[in-house]
């Protein structure tokens, strides 16, 4: 036994920071491991539930790789291929799949879903996205952060643009536990949830964090040891992208914010997809209405050294890896 066995992996307050930085340097160690070619297959014989309301590219790959690199067997259950949701309830389809499956991956918009699905199915239920919260995400980017600065606690990651979303929300929170301080620019009606702050602040007074957020762009990134950006608009927002690049082009990250941190080892984060040419069906609308070559994150900057962003992708597969592998696997640590 292990204090995640038979756990779920719902949000990053169900555990406590120590747990959280445990599961990022296991994942670090299981990367390692498939480096070497050494088998790891800690779920030998099961098999898992790949459930997606929403799209995905880097989610789903990451769970169906993971999945068979531990020995389990992966089945995709997107929502138009089964009867959740619309000809049956969560709970009943959680007890189903329960039944037969040893862990339950879910993307989607409701967070109390994953957490009927976790209450209902009686096996490992993992988040891999809700409208509130993006834990495994978490897990990926402080282990990309960690790996560059061999430390966590008392490194400062700046967070630019959205700051009312899924990301930005599981950020602020995990980065508080972790000891990882916490700077966010974002105009005032695009900030955090109050009572995400509110509990972010919290915590962070427990762990020595420094929490910041200013309409202020350049004193966000003051000092930042990463910059980190996020879409405008989440999978699901029904708004007008319009009113979203007028709020959030000052928090664009392009070459004169990423100077502005006034560091020169800053790395630059994202957790991808973005929107940062005109090689997209979005990316072409955009550019012809608006104008704009890119929005949340500029080429040059994307595609620059200091930019980990496809790093931090491929971390998405060790680290979901760790998580299944700690509540699902029968490991002693
Ligand atoms: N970052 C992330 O969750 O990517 P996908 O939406 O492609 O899974
Ligand atoms: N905030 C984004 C994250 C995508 C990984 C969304 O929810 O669409």
């Amino acid at each position: 036994m292990n204090q995640f066995q038979g756990k779920s992996f719902l949000k990053e307050l169900d555990f406590t920071g120590a747990e959280l930085e445990f599961l990022i340097d296991f994942a670090q160690h299981l990367d390692d491991l498939k480096a070497k070619n050494i088998p790891h297959e800690y779920l030998k014989g099961q098999n898992i539930a790949l459930l997606f309301e929403k799209t995905s590219t880097r989610t789903r790959s990451a769970f169906t790789v993971a999945a068979n690199d531990l020995g389990a067997h992966p089945e995709f259950l997107g929502k138009n291929d089964i009867q959740f949701g619309n000809k049956e309830s969560v709970a009943d389809t959680a007890i189903v799949l329960g039944s037969m499956f040893d862990g339950i991956e879910f993307r989607g918009f409701a967070q109390s879903t994953v957490e009927t699905l976790a209450q209902y199915s009686g096996v490992p239920v993992w988040n891999g996205l809700t409208d509130e919260w993006h834990p495994t995400q978490m897990i990926a980017d402080f282990m990309t952060l960690k790996k560059h600065f061999g430390v966590l606690k008392g490194t400062t990651l700046t967070y630019l643009g959205d700051a009312k979303n899924n990301v930005a929300h599981s950020l602020l929170i995990t980065g508080a536990m972790l000891g990882v301080n916490i700077h966010i620019g974002a105009p005032a009606t695009r900030q955090p949830e109050a009572a995400v702050l509110e509990k972010a602040t919290a915590i962070a007074q427990t762990t020595g964090s420094q929490i910041l957020v200013t309409e202020d762009a350049k004193l966000a990134v003051k000092d930042a040891d990463a910059l980190y950006t996020d879409v405008w608009v989440s999978m699901g927002e029904d708004v007008d992208y319009g009113e979203r690049i007028k709020l959030l082009l000052p928090y664009q990250i392009n070459m004169g914010l990423l100077k502005a941190t006034g560091k020169a080892e800053t790395i630059v984060m994202h957790c991808l997809p973005a929107f940062h040419d005109h090689q997209t069906t979005i990316g072409k609308e955009i550019g012809e209405k608006y104008g704009l070559d890119a929005l949340e994150i500029t080429d040059d900057v994307f595609q620059s050294q200091q930019s980990v962003v496809f790093e931090e992708a491929h971390n998405r597969m060790p680290a979901i890896k760790a998580i299944m592998a700690a509540t699902s696997g029968h490991l002693f640590f």
